[in-house]
């Protein structure tokens, strides 16, 4: 295989589905803003259903998930299938007016399955098993999972693919939430036959996997197996290609389900990802051409240190994603969740925040997991919108309140953002970065990665997050490209950032970038390899910090984590060490390259500092911030094509913030000429003039 066939994907070959890609497939393009929620009616009796849908109505709820864990209701013994409960609900459902997100009910096989077939059951790196009683206890390569699973999608697609209150279709539950990586025998034949596909010939994976080394030539792809847990550190590259055949494996499970409803049914299908910092173990990009929608799940992370920063991160992430397009919030929590070690409630008027946050963020939906808090399982201290305190609770008065406001805002429905600048976003180099004997643990890919995204919306700078894989005529609509630590990139991927640059763009790059290859191989003559004639600078040796070790720059600025013994070719220094293992080595750089510039940071700025740098970058670049956006306020707009545009305000101080727009502002119905939003309020207003 040729490395541009290698380069249009993960050069893999998929067992199950044909990944259909084509354009006239149908789009989830709801008129109003979806209002929805998980639903499990099985853990209630029939006669709180009745009064569900009403109180649903009440709301607004206009899009419910049901069968997302049904397996062993609808299936209670193999092959006997009883789908009495599910037609009461979808009908029930149906009759109020409330349309159905309907799972295919594969989220998680019942306790008959893996009794027959313990085979089934997934398998750690250290070949312990993992059992049943949880959920999600499969093997995503076992056969014998994917032919039961495709029985039963095949039942509920032909029951329920014409109805007319299904409006969009649920496959499985984010896929890989807790088996993304398994490693058992089964996997390691797929991975055999992904690996086949992806070289041709053992030699061509030698190769790759540089197994000269350390005496780990196959002379055989009956030889090689998963990742296992070894006594030694382990082969990187083996492990990246492992990252790689997971993530389709994954995919490939969607692609078998999508593939039987589409023989059913024409309603759009997706499943529901989870663009957060916790899971990065599903290529998104990639997944993203074979769902109708882009749906994200995401929970503020209190294991943080900035859970907000992470959110609007994760929105424009999954933005990017669905290539621009406006994407359906599946899954996010009125208060508490359950599985962190402090699951911290939301304040008043929090939930309002967060479900905005994402709308200004291109949601066209905002959905809750779940329905009515349970009172059994694991779950059952996880938020809902009807908590355990019933109708007289204040987060049932905030859901009322937030289906209001999505009424009110009902115009923005469809518009999309438009951002100055773009974020280079991969998960293949956070897999390769973070994989283990590198010149720091303490640099972690996500993390640097975030220190950029926070930066930016420090200085209050609207970003799109772009694959390094982008277009140059997708870069081209960027005045600036921001490039964190991106240690494994593709030639063709830094020959594009280049041309972006040659051609008058402006590029920001952080250290550990452009040091290996697609096969984690360094590239030689010097760091940061493929981006050394961009930056016009050359490293000869890495000089990481000790954790708490700092650096002083002569512009004032501190670092952290990480220097380099950096040298400038064509490039000129903007700050050097004053301190540290190298005083006197440029720091940040600067290069004109072609009719752009493309600047260097060599370690972790302080917050302020980085902020100050890429105010001063957009400045160069002609980056306009949004009005009144700072790290406590965020601003974002979404427009239509035809002009209209709409200035989301999220003011998450304690102060009162004033921004200089005109026009109608929605959740008030009021016409401003300066916009006052009071603490902790959400303001959205329909601009006047199209700036
Ligand atoms: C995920 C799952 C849901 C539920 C929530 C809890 O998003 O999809 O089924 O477990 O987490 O936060």
């Amino acid at each position: 295989m040729s490395t541009a066939d290698r380069d249009a994907g993960h050069g893999t070959a998929l067992r199950a589905g044909t990944g259909s890609r084509d354009a006239e497939r149908a789009r989830w393009a709801p008129e109003r803003f979806a209002f929805g929620c998980d639903y499990n009616p099985e853990q209630w009796d029939p006669a709180v259903w009745q009064e569900d849908v009403v109180l649903m109505r009440e709301a607004g709820i206009d899009l419910v998930a049901v069968n997302v864990f049904g397996w062993s209701d609808v299936e209670p013994e193999p092959g006997r299938y009883d789908f009495s409960r599910l037609d009461a609900v979808v009908e029930l459902l149906h009759a109020h007016g409330i349309g159905i997100n309907l799972g295919t009910g594969t989220a998680s096989p019942p306790p008959w399955l893996s009794a027959l077939h313990p085979e089934t059951l997934p398998v750690m790196a250290d070949g312990t098993t993992r059992w049943p009683g949880g959920r999600q206890a499969y093997c995503p390569s076992s056969p014998v999972f994917r032919e039961r699973a495709a029985a039963l999608v095949e039942q509920v697609a032909r029951r329920y693919g014409a109805h007319p209150g299904v409006r969009l279709w649920h496959v499985s539950n984010e896929l890989g939430c807790h088996n993304s990586l398994c490693y058992c025998d089964t996997t390691a034949a797929a991975f055999r036959a992904w690996l086949r596909a992806r070289y041709g010939t053992v030699e061509a994976l030698n190769r790759a996997w540089g197994t000269s080394f350390w005496s780990q030539r196959y002379s055989s792809f009956d030889e090689v197996l998963p990742p296992r847990l070894t006594v030694s550190s382990a082969n990187p590259s083996q492990a990246l290609d492992f990252h790689r055949f997971s993530s389709d494996e994954l995919l490939g499970l969607y692609r078998a389900e999508a593939e039987v409803i589409r023989r059913h049914s024409d309603i759009p299908v997706t499943t529901n990802f989870m663009v957060t910092a916790h899971q990065r173990d599903m290529d998104y990009f990639a997944w993203a051409p074979d769902m109708d929608v882009v749906a994200n799940d995401h929970y503020l992370d209190h294991r943080l240190e900035d859970p907000l920063v992470e959110l609007a991160f994760a929105g424009d992430t999954t933005r990017g994603i669905a290539g621009g397009r406006p994407w359906l919030l599946m899954e996010h929590s009125t208060s508490a969740v359950n599985w962190q070690p402090v699951n911290v409630a939301k304040t008043p008027g929090e939930m309002l925040r967060v479900s905005l946050a994402h709308v200004a963020r291109g949601a066209d939906g905002v959905c809750f997991f779940q329905w009515r808090a349970s009172v059994q399982g694991s779950e059952k201290f996880h938020s809902a919108l009807l908590p355990h305190a019933g109708t007289s609770s204040r987060t049932w008065h905030e859901v009322l309140e937030l289906g209001r406001t999505l009424e009110a805002l009902r115009d923005v429905v469809g518009s999309t953002v438009r951002s100055d600048v773009a974020l280079v976003f991969s998960y293949e180099a956070w897999w390769a970065a973070d994989g283990g004997n590198r010149p720091s643990e303490h640099v972690r890919y996500l993390e640097q990665v975030h220190a950029l995204y926070r930066a930016l919306r420090d200085a209050g700078l609207a970003v799109d997050v772009v694959p390094p894989g982008a277009a140059p005529e997708v870069l081209a609509r960027y005045r600036m490209l921001v490039v964190p630590e991106l240690y494994l990139v593709r030639d063709a991927e830094a020959a594009a950032i280049e041309q972006y640059v040659a051609d008058g763009g402006h590029a920001l790059v952080t250290f550990f970038s452009g040091i290996v290859d697609e096969d984690d191989r360094v590239r030689l003559g010097g760091y940061p390899g493929a981006f050394r004639d961009l930056l016009g600078v050359v490293a000869d040796e890495f000089h990481p910090l000790l954790p708490g070790q700092t650096l002083t720059l002569d512009s004032g600025s501190q670092g952290s984590l990480w220097t380099e013994q950096l040298r400038t070719v064509t490039a000129k220094a903007v700050a050097h060490a004053v301190d540290g293992p190298l005083p006197g080595t440029p720091v940040i750089t600067r290069n004109e390259h072609g009719r752009g510039t493309a600047w260097y940071v060599a370690t972790a700025l302080d917050p302020v500092h980085a902020a100050d740098l890429v105010r001063e970058v957009a400045h160069h670049a002609g980056a306009s911030p949004m009005p009144g956006a700072g790290p406590l306020v965020e601003v974002v707009r979404r427009a239509h094509d035809d002009g209209a545009s709409f200035l989301f305000v999220i003011n998450h101080s304690d102060d009162v913030v004033e921004v200089p727009v005109r026009g109608r502002e929605l959740t008030q119905d009021v016409d401003v000429e300066t916009l006052h939003v009071p603490a902790g309020a959400v303001r959205v207003v329909r601009e006047d003039v199209t700036p």
